[in-house]
């Protein structure tokens, strides 16, 4: 069985924390800064990344120093591309850094499971990726990352952005939350536009899109979540409006976690605040998995609800162990609670493979291993299958 994957990520993750407990982070290290290409000149596309829009629709995501066109060339030939599009360029301030120019230009309609070649001018660097498929079986890739350098990150990641569509939810590190500047996430939504129009939100930092039987909710850890917020009252009709036959699986992310047991990071406001004001809703509507980062470290939890096993809550899982200047978050209470099935401070990344309607397998693999040593896996029912599990009235 073949399997097509693109990437889930948790953007940025924590340095804030607020209860008293015995845990101190480990000094940072140097940050990685990543220049541009020998190569390259002031037009040089850089920072190439896609992502998802609508049910057949990619945007295309590039940064130069100096203007050019946002247009991009596009086919399903490595040396011709027939199609163009011209989308828009924009640029932004933070104190005294000025962003390059950010092109933001959305093809389409693609086939399905198809691989498309595109470049930005003729006779430039033609880059390729494959579209998501229209039915199971599906993977995705989890990770949680930190990136307080952007465009270092960008340069960084475009390997593997440029190929597979990220779609990402925002962290802790992203907010730019500081007194000089009370306008948040300015680098977060001028580089990783996500396509939040589409699900109805009014907000880049929480939206939904639904991919070969998935639907996927990204939520936003650092926006207004209380009841009655815009947030909140999105969800409620984002949930409302899931049909759990055309996407059987309905999998939740979020930055901060709402189980753990991780001495990092207990008791913030984004954990145990989004959690009172939402877990209701996510397990009225059966949530399948719960994904968070944020803890620098590994855990999985087994089904869950107000803080005792159930069998109709989500499977709760923190990845947030892909890689960080503070260093793994090593100290767990003890002993570890019944309702935590796996936990360990090693570095690694997740994998999501949903097979079919009803059976989904999640595994972790940790960076010291070979990618095809598993060293957490469990076999994940689908609850729109489990007839002990209908959904409630939200
Ligand atoms: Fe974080």
């Amino acid at each position: 069985m073949k399997f097509h994957n693109f990437w889930l990520l948790l953007v940025a993750s924590a340095t804030i924390f607020t209860v008293a407990v015995a845990y101190n982070r480990p000094p940072p290290r140097k940050n990685l800064v990543l220049s541009p290409a020998d190569d390259a000149d002031s037009t040089t596309p850089q920072q190439v990344h896609i992502s998802l829009v609508g049910k057949n629709r990619m945007r295309i995501s590039w940064i130069t120093d100096d203007h050019t066109p946002a247009t991009v060339h596009y086919g399903t030939s490595s040396e011709k591309h027939e199609y163009s599009v011209t989308g828009t360029v924009s640029s932004y301030q933070h104190l005294n850094y000025t962003s390059g120019q950010i092109h933001d230009v959305t093809i389409g309609p693609l086939e399905p499971n198809t691989e498309y070649y595109y470049r930005f001018a003729p006779g430039s660097t033609v880059y390729s990726f494959k579209t998501p498929p229209a039915k199971f079986p599906i993977k995705f890739a989890i990770s949680d990352t930190v990136q307080p350098l952007w465009d270092s990150f960008g340069r960084l990641v475009e390997p593997l952005a440029s190929r597979r569509p990220w779609m990402v939810t925002q962290g802790n590190h992203d907010s730019e939350n500081i007194t000089a500047n009370p306008v948040t996430f300015i680098a977060y939504n001028a580089r990783w536009r996500m396509p939040f129009e589409d699900s109805g939100s009014g907000s880049n930092l929480y939206y939904s899109f639904e991919v070969a039987g998935v639907h996927v909710i990204m939520l936003g850890s650092y926006t207004d979540f209380q009841p009655g917020s815009n947030q909140y009252r999105w969800l409620v009709s984002d949930l409302k409006k899931v049909d759990r036959n055309k996407t059987p699986w309905l999998v939740v992310l979020i930055h901060a976690p709402w189980y753990n047991s991780n001495y990092a990071h207990q008791g913030e406001i984004q954990s145990v605040g989004m959690m009172d004001a939402m877990e209701g809703l996510l397990y009225k509507a059966r949530v399948d998995v719960v994904l968070a980062g944020h803890v620098h470290a590994y855990e999985r939890f087994n089904r869950v609800y107000n803080h005792v096993a159930n069998s109709c809550g989500p499977v709760h899982i923190t990845i947030g162990d892909g890689g960080n200047l503070h260093g793994l978050a090593s100290n767990y209470t003890e002993p570890q609670p019944t309702i935590s099935a796996f936990r360990e401070a090693s570095f690694g990344h997740g994998q999501f493979e949903v097979v079919n309607a009803s059976y989904a397998k999640w595994s972790w693999h940790r960076n010291q291993d070979d990618e095809s040593v598993q060293a957490d896996s469990v076999s994940i029912i689908n609850l729109a299958s489990n007839p002990a599990c209908n959904k409630l009235e939200i």
